[in-house]
């Protein structure tokens, strides 16, 4: 982006493309070694997250494009220096492929190593120029594609099954918490939606969810925090070395035995389609990846977020959302709600993309500059270097209140009391699966190929919470990376409790 002089008075401000004025960044690293670690410990301990960038973004006169520090920093971090955009206008440099360079940049600041991926870097970590990530990303593609008429009827299983758990749960002890049973049926779901074949929790047992959550800590341990007490020893186990990945070698290769046979006829079809595109080893760990990591770990972030701001809204919402739910697809019926069902129901769907806006669950997005280039933010722009680190914190973009009014509220029908034209003039800013929500995932860019199953899976559980339940309560602990809701009533819708008692379960 090129940048043009302007004559203000006694010297030559310097202007962006639209005419704002370039500033140097604000901000700075601090002193080497020390800063990042203090650093650190306000992040993940004395400030938070949220509270990290909203100090900084106060300290420097409400700047929002940032020079800081991102953990882990040393020893884990190569780098820890970023610059940080923090407002909605600012953050789309992090969409936009033509100006940053995703090589290696997927979790961050750090590299987790390749011996957890069977020693090939999978897709998500290319970067969208990169030959092998078309060639990759045109099977993920076509993968979601082919299944998406397996969303519906597996969601409804895995959702029949949590709630089943959850039921059980209630009568044996009062209170229960969703994200162990979703944690579980959410697993079955993804490989049974990708996939199809034997379930995990059959084909592998009962802790085939606990070997998958032990290879998703150990690429992203760097990232957790308040997961060990006391916070000292979790800052040197979890933040300081990475983890030895000899460790989880076993129940890694017991789900890679695994996926060599769910995904037989995918990795066989590839082959077909494009041979001698990808190797057959490389692809079927690229698979599992992409079930466990990025569906599987997404899946497990956003339901609890999404029963979370259900709870939170309370019997009104719940009413409403009854009332447009049974309307079009009775209490009473048994099969699974499908695609079309949740497609006629603006209310479900605004809650959904409100969720997504309010808490994306992948809250960080990182890219290298391509080249020198300016970065816009509402009243002020910046010269970032080739080469230097971008981070965006989408959390702070998608609340931004000069997009959204009431950006930092939960409005459930910010998206169904609207016009068509401003719907997607706000869903142009609901970016959660890396893109705009108006638009798709192509073999060039780097948007998440799941991102109408995604969509889907969150209006099934909306659709099928309020076929089967009037209302229900739940308490919540916010946690670094999802909110434990725990599930305290369950109110039957009367078509459904008729004959079980009265209701509650
Ligand atoms: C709630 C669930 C999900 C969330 C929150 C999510 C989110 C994301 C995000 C944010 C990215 C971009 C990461 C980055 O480069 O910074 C991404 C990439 C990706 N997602 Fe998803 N995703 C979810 C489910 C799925 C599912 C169901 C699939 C299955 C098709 C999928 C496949 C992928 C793949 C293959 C990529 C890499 C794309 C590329 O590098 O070009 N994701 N996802």
């Amino acid at each position: 982006m090129a940048s043009k002089l302007a004559n203000s008075g006694d010297e030559h401000q310097k202007l962006s493309p639209s005419g704002l004025p370039v500033r140097k960044i604000p901000g700075g690293y601090g002193v080497p070694f020390f800063s990042p670690l203090r650093d650190r410990l306000d992040y993940y301990y004395f400030q938070g997250v949220e509270e990290y960038f909203r100090s900084r973004i106060a300290r420097h006169g409400g700047a929002t494009v940032l020079r800081v520090n991102m953990p882990p920093g040393p020893f884990v971090s190569g780098d820890h220096r970023v610059v940080a955009v923090l407002d909605a206008r600012s953050f789309r440099v992090m969409l936009d492929d033509s100006r940053i360079d995703k090589s290696g940049t997927l979790d961050g600041t750090f590299m987790p190593s390749l011996a957890l991926f069977g020693d090939h870097l999978p897709l998500a970590f290319l970067d969208g120029a990169d030959p092998r990530h078309a060639s990759l990303k045109r099977v993920m593609i076509r993968l979601a594609a082919a299944r998406m008429h397996h969303v519906a009827p597996a969601f409804g299983a895995a959702f029949a099954a949590t709630f089943d758990g959850v039921e059980a749960g209630l009568a044996a002890s009062g209170a229960v918490e969703f994200n162990k049973h979703n944690m579980r049926h959410m697993l079955d779901f993804t490989c049974a939606a990708l996939f199809g074949g034997a379930l995990p929790s059959n084909a592998i047992g009962d802790d085939a969810t606990a070997k998958a959550f032990k290879w998703l800590v150990f690429q992203l341990h760097p990232l957790a925090s308040k997961a060990i007490k006391p916070w000292l020893l979790e800052d040197l186990l979890l933040h300081t070395f990475r983890l030895p990945p000899f460790l989880v070698r076993g129940d890694y290769a017991k789900l890679t035995a695994y996926f060599t046979n769910v995904a037989a006829g995918v990795l066989d079809d590839a082959e077909k389609a494009d041979p001698g595109s990808i190797p057959r080893d490389e692809l079927l760990h690229n698979l599992i990846f992409l079930a466990i990591f990025n569906a599987y770990g997404g899946y497990k972030i956003f339901l609890p977020h999404l029963v979370k701001w259900l709870a939170r809204a309370g019997p009104e919402l719940h009413g409403r959302l009854a009332d447009e739910v049974r309307a079009v697809v009775p209490t009473g019926s048994t099969s699974a709600v499908t695609l079309t069902a949740v497609e006629k129901m603006p209310l479900v769907k605004s809650v959904v993309w409100e969720t997504l806006r309010m808490n994306p669950p992948v809250e960080f997005q990182y890219g290298r500059a391509r080249e020198d280039t300016i970065i816009e933010s509402h009243d002020a722009a910046y010269e970032v270097k080739k080469g230097e680190m971008l981070c965006g914190y989408q959390p702070l973009a998608t609340r931004d209140e000069r997009v959204f009014q009431r950006g930092r509220e939960f409005v459930p029908d910010r998206f169904a009391a609207c016009s068509d034209d401003d719907r997607r003039r706000l869903l142009e800013h609901v970016v959660w699966s890396n893109g705009p929500e108006t638009g798709e995932a192509t073999e060039g860019n780097k948007q998440c190929p799941g991102k109408d199953a995604v969509v889907a899976v969150g209006r099934l559980m909306v659709a099928e919470l309020f076929r089967r339940y009037d209302t229900f309560a739940a308490s919540v602990e916010e946690t670094p990376l999802e909110p434990v809701v725990t599930i305290t009533s369950l109110t039957k819708a009367a078509a459904v409790s008729a004959g079980h008692g009265d209701g509650k379960a």
